[in-house]
């Protein structure tokens, strides 16, 4: 079944909790919430004061990316603040590091993610791979919303679903950047079963049409 998480980053923050409102109706899966640190990429977002409004705001299942250092830091605090998934990066810190945030995320009681950027190896998911609920791969470079989707990714999706099936079937494959209705069908072809879509959706003037447009393209 294919997923769309609309990604937070392009919606109007001024009014987060009517925005996601509207997306819930419109048919999103998931909420994609962006969180950058400025230091992991050149962009600070929101954190979890934010999430923690968002929160009691919806029942839509909350999927945080942390682009941030040093996630081990703050996996515990996201959780409690109400993600439901909490995704790391591998670049973030050393693997010991990495699994043990992994480690935190579950046992709060809540699904766990590794994310790679770009420039990552596909391979760089092995040590995480029995453990995780998703992996994440990114078809941008991750800092800011509204790029370009990088083709040359796919090969890196079909390897990580072949991963996937072989090791940890349950395993999400997540896509993020780029993605809307003419990327889409390159990804699902690909692998990928969750598809983030920031400005695809926000910017659009229905967004259950646009949604609909990316699960059904
Ligand atoms: C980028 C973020 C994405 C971003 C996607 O660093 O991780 O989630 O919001 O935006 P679009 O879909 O516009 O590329
Ligand atoms: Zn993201």
């Amino acid at each position: 079944m294919i997923k769309i998480a609309p990604s937070i980053l392009s919606a109007d923050f001024a009014s987060l909790g009517a925005e996601v409102e509207d997306i819930r109706r419109g048919g999103a899966d998931y909420v994609h919430f962006d969180v950058m640190d400025g230091r992991f990429v050149p962009n600070i977002s929101i954190g979890i004061p934010v999430l923690k409004s968002l929160r009691k705001a919806t029942d839509l299942f909350i999927d945080a990316h942390l682009m941030i250092v040093e996630p081990v830091r703050y996996a515990r605090a996201f959780c409690q603040a109400g993600a439901d998934l909490v995704n790391c990066h591998v670049e973030a810190d050393s693997a010991e590091n990495i699994l043990a945030a992994l480690d935190q995320i579950k046992s709060c009681g809540k699904k766990a993610g590794v994310t790679l950027k770009p420039g990552t190896d596909a391979m760089a998911v092995e040590p995480y791979l029995d453990l995780v609920d998703l992996v994440l791969i990114m078809t941008v470079e991750p800092g800011f919303g509204g790029q370009s989707f990088m083709h040359d990714m796919l090969p890196k999706i079909e390897t990580v679903r072949e991963l996937i099936d072989k090791r940890n079937p349950g395993c999400e494959l997540e896509v993020d950047g780029g993605i809307d209705p003419v990327t889409a069908p390159l990804v699902k072809r690909a692998g990928a079963n969750v598809l983030v879509a920031g400005s695809a959706v926000f910017k659009a003037k229905d967004r259950a049409e646009a949604i609909a447009a990316i699960r059904n393209s």
